[in-house]
């Protein structure tokens, strides 16, 4: 099964790009092929007026068959000033229309440094993908306080507090969830 993990930013030293990779470890483990788009790796010749014209330069293909091959896409989404970035908008907006959303099976990982995780960001792209018709695993993740649950030496979370929710248990069932939800509707 083909994976694409979405890093939402393109910030340096970005923490979505820490929990991608947490998370792609995880489908590998349950024997996945992981593909990472990171944007932060987006060509800047993209940021052009002229680029939402076709043929698309070939320096984006890297950026897009991955998704028009995936049996999943996972998006990893940070909030910025109450929605998901810019880039991953600008980004998607360059996805070929249909196909690149229509009936394309998609979950999400919301994180933010404060108490929601990211609740709005996420139903703020669940608006968009709803739009473009793509499959939606319903059981969302989000990531609050990241920043003081991130485990910067192991590269995974740690709880702070007894009652914290276990992050590690949450990505697993998510994880292992989508992978059902793309064996019956991926297409
Ligand atoms: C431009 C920008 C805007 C942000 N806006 C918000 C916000 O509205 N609410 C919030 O809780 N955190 C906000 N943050 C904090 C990020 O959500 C948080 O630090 C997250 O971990 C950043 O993900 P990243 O490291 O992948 O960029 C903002 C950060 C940036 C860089």
């Amino acid at each position: 099964m083909n994976i694409v993990i979405i890093v939402g930013t393109n910030r340096a030293g970005s923490m979505s790009k820490n929990v991608a990779l947490y998370a792609k470890s995880k489908y590998e483990a349950e024997g996945c092929n992981v593909h990472i788009v990171d944007l932060a790796e987006l060509p800047a010749e993209l940021m052009h007026p002229e680029i939402y014209k076709n043929p698309k330069p070939d320096s984006f293909t890297p950026f897009h068959d991955p998704i028009l091959n995936a049996d999943g896409v996972l998006f990893v989404v940070p909030e910025y000033n109450g929605s998901f970035p810019g880039i991953l908008k600008f980004y998607i907006d360059l996805w070929q229309y249909p196909e690149a959303f229509e009936g394309r099976c998609v979950a999400f990982i919301g994180i933010s440094s404060n108490q929601w995780g990211a609740l709005r960001p996420i139903e703020h792209l669940q608006g968009v993908c709803g739009y473009r018709n793509a499959w939606q695993f319903n059981e969302r993740i989000f990531l609050n306080h990241i920043w003081s649950r991130w485990n910067f030496e192991e590269q995974n979370f740690r709880p702070m507090t007894p009652k914290d929710l276990d992050y590690n248990a949450l990505l697993d069932s998510q994880t292992k969830g989508f992978i059902e939800f793309c064996k019956v509707h991926a297409k």
